[in-house]
């Protein structure tokens, strides 16, 4: 099978452009930060504290997430349930990044992106697909833009999805949330080393589409 690997930081647009190149090379795009996200949801809705690593890690067997695909669009199911349309929200992002630090989550779902990329080809996207969950992916890209822009982007993406939001809180809930990923002690944000680094702040959508089929045509 042959991966794609794209990380970076939050609203870096990984998967706008996921998705689009993974349309261009018929492969199947994997959105890993939704299935973090559903496990955030799991514990906001059952009113454990972030802090709790204990409950939470031990609670890890009570959640099973899986994925599925209407109209070739991911759909992340939490216990049988269909979460999409809930893990979206500011108060999910930062839970996500939370809980997502501890070594009992990111084991739950390791298996399951490592069995999906067995099965398929795919386009991956996280925070640690290159360094840690597919290191022999083919081809690996890390995406990345200036905070502004990021900040820029996800207001306008919640503003079209009838969101009210603040473009300061949402810069500063990024920044907190990319330090929190980069410095945990386990699967950190980080580039490969082997990862072909894109800074898409001056670039179109298109464009970065099109330096990522670039790259894996070099690395086919
Ligand atoms: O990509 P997205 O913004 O949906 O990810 C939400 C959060 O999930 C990230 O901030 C990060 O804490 C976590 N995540 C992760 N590893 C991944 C994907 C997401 O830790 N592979």
């Amino acid at each position: 099978m042959y991966n794609i690997a794209i990380d970076g930081p939050a609203g870096a647009g990984k998967s706008t452009i996921a998705k689009k190149a993974a349309k261009k090379l018929d492969f199947i795009y994997v959105d890993t930060g939704a299935m973090y996200r559903a496990i955030a949801l799991y514990f906001i809705r059952a009113g454990v504290k972030a802090e709790d690593e204990k409950t939470i890690s031990e609670k890890c067997v009570d959640i099973d997430v899986s994925i599925d695909y209407v109209d070739g669009a991911q759909q992340v199911i939490l216990n049988g349930e269909n979460v999409n349309d809930f893990i979206r929200t500011e108060q999910v992002s930062m839970m996500t990044s939370n809980i997502s630090k501890y070594p009992a989550v990111r084991e739950k779902l390791l298996n399951l992106q490592r069995q999906l990329a067995a099965q398929k080809n795919v386009i991956m996207d996280g925070r640690d697909i290159g360094t840690c969950v597919l290191p022999d992916a083919k081809t690996k890209i890390f995406l990345t833009a200036s905070a502004k822009e990021r900040a820029r982007r996800r207001y306008k993406e919640q503003v079209e999805r009838g969101i009210e939001c603040d473009i300061d809180q949402i810069e500063k809930d990024i920044i907190a949330r990319d330090e929190q990923d980069m410095n945990r002690k386990t699967a950190p944000l980080k580039q490969a080393e082997d990862a072909v680094l894109i800074d898409s702040s001056d670039m179109s959508i298109e464009q970065v589409v099109d330096a990522i089929i670039e790259t894996f045509e070099a690395t086919a």
